[in-house]
């Protein structure tokens, strides 16, 4: 069968599925999880609240929520045999590395598929959303030759990831930065990782493969990358003096700035204007970040320079400055990107098992035929 139709750079504009799950208006600004506007979630909602939401499709009553809370609690620590296998990788190899290696290995401990069974599709949930996070923190502590921390289950899902990160408890507004920050982005319609998320879970592989998959895909640096790339930018360039320099090279050299941009918005991502008010809150609590005059500057001269093509910042470019106050290593940012857009991954995971067909697109075949095989000797 020969299809014709037109080739489009990164599908760009093509629809890879049908979803409930997010909406995003890339020309009005705006984010919606399940019809909810992200503004109103990151105001009243908490991250396991609206990771209930994205995965089970409406908001938790009371009860449900603190039975979705009370699972996760119970399954955050990890096996022994994790935390041993992460020992083994080397102290310079970049966390996202460790966490997409320590991802697939939980398909080892939990290998029975059972994909029709929804017990075996909450488990998996719980197991992933739960773990996830001490995967995280427990490389951080591994690398800088301490034990991990145990997962305390009086604190609530964000406190408790900063205090296995630090060893202590965080202060109420730096863990509920981090809270909205994870709501933030739990989910973001049809992005790369997440494509590759549907991909892998299409093949009805299981669902660790499908988590370590996405993991793997986020890291780059045009995407969930981007958070890291951002602070050494805002690093290199140094001074508010030096911004506008910095950008006539980027655009000289046809660099791109990294934060900004974005393949569907064309006005300021919804993300950043909320980011940069919690960036703010912490200033105004814990002083001031010479990065952030740093990056006030850069997107007024972006926009100066490129509001004419729609680029504008992205989640990635606040979200450094609210991690670097909260305490954040800078290369745990995609990581903690990784965190929280487990949740959209696993919504995604189970609207694609429910109407299932395996992901096999064509190319456009652009080498030759017929051509003469030349014996080894004779090239
Ligand atoms: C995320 O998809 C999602 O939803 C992703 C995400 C999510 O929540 O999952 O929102 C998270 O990945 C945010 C993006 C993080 N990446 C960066 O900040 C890296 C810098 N940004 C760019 O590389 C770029 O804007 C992308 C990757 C985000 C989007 O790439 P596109 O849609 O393929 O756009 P493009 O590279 O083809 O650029 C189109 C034009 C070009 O100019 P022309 O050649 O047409 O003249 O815009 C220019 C680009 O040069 N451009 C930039 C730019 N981004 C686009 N120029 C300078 N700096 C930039 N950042």
């Amino acid at each position: 069968m020969s299809i014709v139709c037109e080739f489009k750079p990164g599908l760009e504009g093509i629809p890879a599925s049908q979803s409930s799950i997010s909406y995003v208006d890339g020309q009005q600004g705006v984010l919606e999880y399940r019809g909810i506007p992200i503004e109103k979630l990151a105001t009243h909602s908490t991250f396991l609240e609206t990771s209930y939401l994205l995965i089970w499709g409406q908001l938790p009553t009371t009860a449900e929520l603190a039975a979705f809370e009370q699972e996760i609690r119970y399954h955050r620590r990890i096996k022994y045999r994790i935390r041993d296998m992460m020992k083994c990788f080397p102290e310079s190899g970049h966390p996202m590395d460790a966490l997409q290696a320590s991802a697939a290995a939980l398909g080892l401990f939990y290998s029975r598929r059972a994909l029709d069974n929804p017990e075996y599709i909450r488990a998996a949930v719980v197991r992933l959303v739960a773990k996830i996070p001490t995967m995280v923190a427990a490389f951080q502590m591994i690398r800088k030759g301490n034990d991990p921390i145990q997962p305390r289950d009086d604190l609530d899902y964000a406190a408790n990831f900063l205090y296995m990160l630090n060893e202590r408890e965080p202060d109420p507004l730096a863990a509920k930065a981090f809270d909205v920050s994870l709501t933030l982005h739990a989910e973001h319609t049809m992005n790369a990782s997440t494509f590759s998320a549907r991909v892998t879970a299409s093949t009805l592989t299981d669902p660790y493969a499908v988590i370590a998959s996405a993991v793997g895909t986020l890291g780059g640096p045009l995407h969930g990358g981007a958070n890291e790339e951002v602070i050494s930018m805002l690093e290199e360039i140094g001074s508010v003096g030096n911004v506008r320099a910095y950008v006539e090279r980027c655009i000289q050299e046809k660099s791109k700035i990294m934060g900004f941009g974005h393949r569907v918005y064309k006005v300021k991502d919804p993300r950043a204007i909320i980011l940069q008010d919690l960036a703010e809150q912490l200033f105004a609590k814990f002083g001031s970040d010479k990065y952030y005059d740093i990056a006030l500057e850069l997107e007024r001269v972006v926009e100066e320079k490129f509001a004419h093509k729609g680029i504008y910042p992205n989640v990635d470019f606040y979200s450094g400055l609210v991690y670097r106050k909260i305490g954040i290593p800078t290369d745990l940012y995609t990581p903690v990107f990784a965190i929280a857009r487990v949740a959209g991954w696993l919504a995604h995971w189970k609207e694609q098992l429910a109407e299932n067909r395996i992901f096999r697109p064509t190319q456009v075949y652009m080498g030759n035929h017929d051509m003469p095989y030349i014996p080894i000797e004779e090239r």
